[in-house]
C-alpha cells in the first residue's frame, strides 16, 4: 500500500474546476517531487490532499484511511502535516512559540523531545529560537515553517514551493535540508519552481499541466526526457 494515494481527483474554487483527474502516489520514505508550470494547479492539488479543499470527485487515501472528506486538523492527527507557499510563520511569535504552534494540534504539554529534534536538525533555529520569526530571513523563517511542521513527527510533509525567493546558496540549504528530513523516514511531497535541482534529489516526480498529470517517472527519467526538459526545464 502507498503511504498517500490521489486517485482521479477534481477539485476547484466555486465554479471553476482546476484539477482534472489527478493521480499520484507517494510510498513511505519517498521524496516526490511535482513541478509545472505557474497556475497548473500544483497548490490546489496540494490544498485538496492535506483537506483544506475537498475533492469532488475521486479520493485521497493516507496511510490506508480515506481522507477525502476529513478537515486539516484530523489529518494532521494520521500523521501528515503541510507547509503552505504563502503565510507559513506567525510573524509575531518567537521561533520557539512557532514550533510550539507546530505541537499544538497533539495537545501534549511537553514539547521537549520534539523540540530538542527540530533543533537537532535546524540549529540556527535554536541560537533564534528567542527572535521573532517576522524577523527573520526568507531561508530562515522556512526553517522555521519546516520545523513546525516537523514537531508533530509526521510520516508525510507536504512541502509547497520551500525554496521560493530565496538565494541560490539558501536554495542548496533547504534541498539539504530536505534530505536530511528524508533520512530520518519521513516521506516528503514538494512542489518545486526549482525544478531540475528538486528532480535530481527526489526519487520520482510528475509533471502537472493544466490541472492535468502530464508525465511521471524517476527524478533522473524526467531529467533525461527531452520532452520534459524542453517544455518545463527550460530546455
Ligand atoms: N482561492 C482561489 N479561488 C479561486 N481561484 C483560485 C484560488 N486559488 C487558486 N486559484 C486559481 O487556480 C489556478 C491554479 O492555482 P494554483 O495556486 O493551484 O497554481 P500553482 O500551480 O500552485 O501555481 P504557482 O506555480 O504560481 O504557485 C489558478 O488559475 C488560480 O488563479
Ligand atoms: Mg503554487
Amino acid at each position: 500500500m502507498p503511504l498517500l494515494k490521489v486517485d482521479s481527483v477534481t477539485a476547484g474554487y466555486g465554479d471553476t474546476e482546476i484539477l482534472r483527474g489527478v493521480s499520484m502516489v507517494v510510498q513511505p520514505r519517498e521524496v516526490v517531487s511535482i513541478i509545472g508550470p505557474n497556475g497548473a494547479g500544483k497548490s490546489t492539488l496540494m490544498k485538496t490532499i492535506f483537506g483544506l479543499l475537498h475533492a469532488r470527485q475521486g479520493s485521497v487515501t493516507f496511510d490506508e484511511h480515506d481522507i477525502t472528506r476529513l478537515a486539516p486538523y484530523r489529518v494532521v492527527r494520521l500523521g501528515m502535516c503541510y507547509v503552505p507557499q504563502v503565510a507559513n510563520v506567525f510573524t509575531s511569535l518567537t521561533v520557539e512559540e512557532n514550533l510550539e504552534m507546530g505541537a499544538f494540534p497533539a495537545g501534549k504539554a511537553d514539547q521537549t523531545e520534539s523540540k530538542e529534534r527540530v533543533y537537532a536538525m535546524f540549529p540556527k533555529l535554536r541560537q533564534r529560537r528567542r527572535q521573532l520569526a517576522g524577523k527573520m530571513s526568507g531561508g530562515e523563517r522556512q526553517m522555521v515553517a519546516m520545523g513546525s511542521a516537523l514537531m508533530l513527527n509526521p510520516k508525510l510533509l507536504l512541502l509547497d514551493e520551500p525554496t521560493a525567493a530565496l538565494s541560490p546558496k539558501l536554495v542548496d540549504e533547504i534541498f539539504e535540508r530536505i534530505a536530511r528530513i528524508s533520512e530520518t523516514g519521513v516521506a516528503v511531497l514538494m512542489v518545486e519552481q526549482n525544478a531540475r535541482q528538486s528532480l535530481s534529489m527526489a526519487d520520482r516526480g510528475y509533471v502537472l499541466a493544466n490541472g492535468e498529470n502530464r508525465h511521471e517517472g524517476t527524478g533522473r527519467d524526467l531529467l533525461n526526457d527531452p520532452n520534459v526538459g524542453r517544455l518545463y526545464l527550460g530546455g
